[in-house]
């Protein structure tokens, strides 16, 4: 029923834990089964150094947070934003058609962690695009 990859992940799951001063956190349940994610990133220069998370629910929801965990550590904020459910199933080898819902709860939680992120720092974003030249004035020099 589960491939090899999905049984290795449940078993020896990837950077489980929390990350205590994390820059975003994104947190997901599903109100159909009660399981939980809550994802914690680390960024640096606009990049994803390092993922955490506590899942409580179902192996597949384990599997699928460990391997978004690996796919997300390394990736630019915009590379991580448009990982996608089914890219998680698909580096798992596949789910079972009934368990595909478990997969969405991971790229969401990720994606809120990033929204998260975001959010605490456009200021600081706004200011480094202006200073790499980005022109943010319009033709009159007000601010656009
Ligand atoms: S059964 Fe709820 S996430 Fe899998």
């Amino acid at each position: 029923m589960y491939t090899e990859k999905v049984m290795d992940h449940f078993r020896n799951p990837r950077n489980v834990g929390v990350i205590d001063n994390a820059d975003g956190v994104g947190e997901v349940g599903n109100p159909v089964c009660g399981d939980m994610m809550t994802f914690y990133i680390k960024v640096k220069d606009h990049t994803i150094t390092d993922v955490k998370y506590q899942t409580f629910g179902c192996g597949a929801a384990i599997a699928v947070s460990s391997m978004i965990s690996e796919l997300a550590i390394g990736k630019t904020l915009e590379e991580a934003s448009h990982l996608t459910n089914n890219m998680v199933a698909e580096a798992l080898g596949g789910l079972p058609e009934q368990k595909y819902h478990c997969s969405n709860l991971g790229a969401d939680a990720l994606h809120k962690a990033i929204e998260d992120y975001l959010s605490k720092h456009s200021d600081t974003l706004l200011k480094k695009e202006n200073k790499q030249g980005i022109n943010t004035t319009n033709e009159n020099g007000r601010e656009k």
